[in-house]
């Protein structure tokens, strides 16, 4: 009885870790598609000025420094919080949270797909 008691409750604690550490690609692209994130007050999304990783660099998630609107940033989800901040009008969202978490995920997706990425606009 003891026995598989444990092994419930361990069983428990693992889904319960997955689905804390689980990002959701879905639920990052319908954030990244929407206006209102972070309250945005301008009716622009990310997909308005990044739509299929257009103006992501291809080096987005290797980098470890950030300079965006001549602003040095040590993190990708600051870099992030500064276009909810300007370009959709919102507030900045918790850097650690789930919507942030996903939203990245998703971004991820983009910047693999280099039709869309900075450096081939600028080769042209
Ligand atoms: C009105 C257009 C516009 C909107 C809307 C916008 N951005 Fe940006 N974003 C830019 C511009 C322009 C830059 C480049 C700024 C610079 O290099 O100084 C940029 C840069 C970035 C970068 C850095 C790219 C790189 O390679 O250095 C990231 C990441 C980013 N935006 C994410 C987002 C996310 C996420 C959203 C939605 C919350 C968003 N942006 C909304 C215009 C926009």
């Amino acid at each position: 009885m003891k026995k598989e008691f444990i092994l419930v409750a361990a069983l428990m604690m693992t889904g319960g870790l997955t689905l804390a550490y689980a990002v959701n690609v879905d639920k990052g692209k319908t954030l990244f598609e929407s206006p209102s994130l972070g309250g945005g007050t301008t009716g622009k999304s990310c997909s308005t000025c990044h739509e299929g990783g257009k103006n992501l660099g291809s080096d987005l998630f290797e980098r470890k420094q950030f300079t965006i609107m001549k602003m040095d940033k040590k993190s990708l989800a600051e870099v992030i919080n500064i276009c909810i901040e300007k370009p959709l009008g919102g507030a900045a969202i918790d850097s650690q949270g789930q919507d942030m978490k996903d939203l990245i995920a998703y971004m991820k997706t983009l910047v693999g797909n280099q039709a869309g990425n900075k450096e081939n606009a600028e080769k042209k």
